[in-house]
């Protein structure tokens, strides 16, 4: 079977790319998995150039499938911040709380439409052959006025989906699986594998 790794050390995206590639005829490795370790610079400035930058990295170390994700949230009143820099912003140790109180204070003048935003996900892969592949997926919602919600991670607590009248932190991870960034992007990139391996 061929072998895919998923740049990746988060165990909960490992679960989540496991069943939705389960019918796939892969054998599936986390880096660790795989026995790879490496210290990668993301220094692109796009989610797909950091995906591709991570994918790149690993496949030359392993050959084979290399998988690779870059996300984050753009809120549009702050001109898409922080976007590829979502982990980084305001300080790598500095807690989500704090993050999600600073956004929603940097809003406090925006209404309604003002305070869209979107969780982006990129998927980069490096094939056998070396050939490469980008799929990139949202999920729209709003910033909400408070943060409320004990599931997901980051800044799901004010990321509000006006359709479930919660935030992503409120609703249960299959559904938020149904509808993520990371789970559309994860369909969209079986969809080229599927293409790319026939
Ligand atoms: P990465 O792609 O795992 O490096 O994620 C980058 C950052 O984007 C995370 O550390 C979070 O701050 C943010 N992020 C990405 N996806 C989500 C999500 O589904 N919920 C909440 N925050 C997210």
């Amino acid at each position: 079977m061929t072998q895919l790794i998923f740049a990746t050390g988060n165990a909960g995206k490992m679960r989540e790319i496991r069943q939705i590639m389960a019918d796939m005829p892969l054998d599936i490795k986390s880096m660790k998995e795989a026995g790879v370790t490496a210290d990668i610079v993301e220094d692109g400035k796009t989610f797909e150039e950091n995906a591709l930058i991570k994918a790149r990295a690993i496949h030359a170390l392993t050959g084979g499938i290399v998988l690779a994700d870059d996300s984050g949230l753009e809120v549009d009143y702050m001109d898409k911040m922080p976007g590829i820099y979502s982990s980084r912003f305001m300080g790598e140790d500095t807690s989500y709380d704090i993050k999600n109180k600073a956004i929603i204070d940097a809003l406090e003048k925006a209404e309604g439409e003002e305070r869209s935003a979107r969780f982006v996900c990129a998927i980069a892969a490096v094939l056998p052959d070396g050939s490469e592949r980008v799929v990139r997926a949202t999920m729209e919602g709003r910033i909400g006025y408070e943060i409320a919600g004990q599931n997901g991670f980051g800044y799901d607590p004010i990321f509000f989906l006006p359709e479930y009248g919660k935030t992503s932190a409120e609703i249960s991870p299959e559904e938020k699986n149904e509808i993520s960034h990371r789970g559309k992007a994860l369909r969209l990139m079986k969809e080229e594998l599927k293409e790319a391996l026939s």
